[in-house]
């Protein structure tokens, strides 16, 4: 039986490492479908290099566009190659346009689909991921559900028990493999001091995508970070770059802009970082596993889990909300927190289980 993997952006690339890893070690017949949604060298090579997964074995070149133009235009390609190679099965993660071309493409051929990372639910559809998770969830064969909240919304949403399985989070599995590596002389490169700085990224569409927004929340954080007397850094993301070039906002001058980073930095970034603000989804999960908290520059979240536990707070773009939590964590610098989302054998849980089905 054979496995196709269809990956196309930096969290994909991140969160199936330890699949691919699994695949490998366990000489499963396995091959990689790239898209190149991300195609810069600090969104995709690089983490392939520090991961240490081959190239991929096809690689589309798809790179950006609109929605529809890029969906397309996966969906075809992806079809070309499942129609010759003829898979049994193929695994997608998260929520990313790639996400969707990959399931829809093999659900019309009549492919199985393993979603990983299923079933979470932000209720804004506003956002293109939210589209795209629950397109997939219900095209899907197999979902696996970081925790038994996913598999609440989709056995609620009408999917069969017998698809819906609580993996945790693969994240957990590449975060604490990781981890091991990090140094904290990266610190000194970035002229940064333990717990002295806020690490901050941000690339949602409703944040940066508008100049009124985004200047008010860069205006926000600088003015949260001068009153407490502490540096930013702030890795951008390309989509970020881009809307602050074509807005012609200059960035205040506390807020020190550095390129995206490879994993094993970032994370280094967040473990001795004094808080993290953040948009992302990932980096929202990972401030949980680390212990170091996260506000969320969101109005809403898909991983209710990281507020319930307590190490995230929705703080969205008001400066008060911004300042209660940085006060909050800051009053009690010793909260701690229990991980919610699995003990880093994600990646061997769903596997077994497409083992067990599939005799891969
Ligand atoms: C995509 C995903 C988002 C995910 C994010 C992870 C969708 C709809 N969005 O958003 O869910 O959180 O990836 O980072 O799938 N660009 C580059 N180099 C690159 C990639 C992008 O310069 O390697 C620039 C281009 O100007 C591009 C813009 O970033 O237009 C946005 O890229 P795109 O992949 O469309 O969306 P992301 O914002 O990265
Ligand atoms: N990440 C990284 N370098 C960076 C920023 C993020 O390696 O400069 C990692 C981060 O640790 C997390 C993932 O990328 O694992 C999150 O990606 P992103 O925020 O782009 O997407 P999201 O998770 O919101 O979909």
């Amino acid at each position: 039986m054979k496995l196709a993997i269809v990956l196309g952006t930096r969290p994909e690339i991140i969160k199936l490492s330890p699949i691919i890893r699994y695949c490998a070690n366990n000489q499963l017949d396995y091959f990689i479908i790239h898209t190149n949604q991300h195609y810069s060298d600090n969104m995709d090579k690089i983490f392939f290099e520090e991961l240490g997964l081959a190239d991929p074995q096809y690689n589309l070149g798809i790179g950006s566009g609109e929605h529809g133009a890029q969906t397309g235009k996966m969906l075809m390609a992806i079809e070309k190659i499942l129609l010759e190679i003829k898979p049994d099965l193929v695994l997608v993660q998260g929520d990313t346009n790639t996400v969707l071309a990959g399931a829809l493409a093999a659900a019309k051929l009549q492919i199985k689909v393993g979603h990983v990372e299923a079933g979470l639910r932000s209720y804004d559809r506003t956002m293109p991921e939210e589209i795209n998770r629950i397109i997939v969830d219900h095209i899907a064969d197999w979902l696996f559900c970081p925790t038994d909240k996913q598999a609440k919304i989709l056995l609620s949403e009408g999917i069969a028990k017998e698809k819906v399985f609580i993996t945790g989070n693969t994240i957990v599995d590449a975060a604490l493999h990781n981890i091991k590596n990090i140094n904290q002389e990266l610190l000194l490169k970035h002229n940064l001091k333990e717990k002295q700085y806020i690490l901050l990224t941000m690339h949602r569409p409703s944040n940066v995508d508008d100049k009124n927004v985004l200047a008010k929340q860069l205006n926000n954080i600088s003015r949260l970070a001068k009153d407490r007397g502490l540096e930013v850094v702030f890795p951008l993301h390309p989509r970020t770059l881009k809307n602050i070039q074509t807005f012609e906002l200059s960035l205040p001058g506390n807020i020190k802009i550095i390129d995206p980073l490879g994993f094993i930095d970032l994370i280094t970034l967040e473990n001795f970082a004094k808080i993290i603000l953040t948009d992302s989804g990932g980096i929202q999960e990972e401030g949980c596993i680390l212990g170091v908290p996260t506000l969320n520059l969101r109005d809403n979240t898909e991983r209710p889990e990281c507020v319930e536990v307590g190490a995230s707070k929705i703080v969205g773009s008001d400066f008060d909300k911004l300042s209660r939590g940085f006060d909050f964590y800051n009053q009690e610098p010793n909260f701690k927190w229990q991980n919610p989302f699995g003990d880093g054998q994600s990646a061997a849980k769903i596997m077994k289980i497409c083992q067990n089905d599939f005799k891969l």
